[in-house]
């Protein structure tokens, strides 16, 4: 869990997510929200564009020698497969996706995007095999009272050496909460290189803006 303090946004269900009280009440709330959840984050006093910028960013920074229709990609608290249709979009053929709640897996099955789709809980260790992904994307879910910023070490685990992390974390929570201490120590650990941590739109519409945390694995 990230922190507790109840945050207040102009959308009844993010209320509702970032003050859950535990694992349980998350996975409720996110099971009754996935039938609606894309259609509520498209509307324009939302325009959720954190997913779509994370595929562009991806694309970006993969090299020659990792074309994005051959590498595997990790789509951490994939919820309703977002992430993994803009991924997709732009040719992306080999996605897993995990998460916490079935309901929200669920929709992302019927995307047919993912190869793989199960659920976990990030807050604990990963049933991932160390190196053996090539990008891991976490997007809308390092935030407000969801996975806190131990996860990090996990993602730098399963990822293969010059593989990649992108992530999004609001800039409210990116010091305070200790996203930025976390990618800070593995920099100095030397097992990632911080390529960027801009702040840029995130829910567009409601003028949330978020870091987009792009990191190379070293290792
Ligand atoms: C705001 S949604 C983001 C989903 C998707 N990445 C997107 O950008 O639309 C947050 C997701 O995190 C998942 N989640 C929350 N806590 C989790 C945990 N401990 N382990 C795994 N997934 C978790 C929720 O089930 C939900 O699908």
């Amino acid at each position: 869990m990230a922190e507790k303090k109840p945050v207040t946004t102009n959308i009844e269900w993010l209320n509702r997510a970032y003050s859950a009280k535990g694992l349980t009440d998350l996975r409720s709330l996110y099971d009754e929200w996935a039938a609606s959840y894309d259609t509520d984050l498209v509307q324009p006093n939302q325009d959720y564009v954190a997913p779509t910028l994370c595929a562009a960013t991806v694309a970006k920074y993969l090299t020659p020698s990792q074309p994005l229709d051959k590498i595997k990609i990790l789509d951490a608290g994939c919820g309703t497969g977002l992430v993994g249709g803009a991924l997709a979009k732009l040719g992306a053929k080999h996605i897993d996706g995990i998460d916490l709640s079935p309901g929200m897996l669920k929709q992302a099955g019927n995307l047919r995007v993912y190869e793989k789709l199960d659920t976990c809980d990030l807050s604990k260790p990963l049933e991932v095999e160390s190196d053996s992904v090539d990008v891991v994307t976490c997007i809308g879910t390092l935030t407000h009272a969801h996975v806190g910023p131990e996860v990090l070490s996990e993602f730098v685990r399963v990822t293969k050496k010059d593989g990649w992390i992108v992530a999004t974390v609001l800039d409210d929570i990116w010091e305070p909460v200790g996203y930025r201490a976390e990618v800070d120590k593995l920099v100095r650990e030397k097992k990632v290189e911080l390529v960027s941590a801009d702040s840029g739109d995130y829910r567009r519409g409601a003028g949330v803006s978020a870091r987009m945390v792009v990191m190379k694995v070293i290792k």
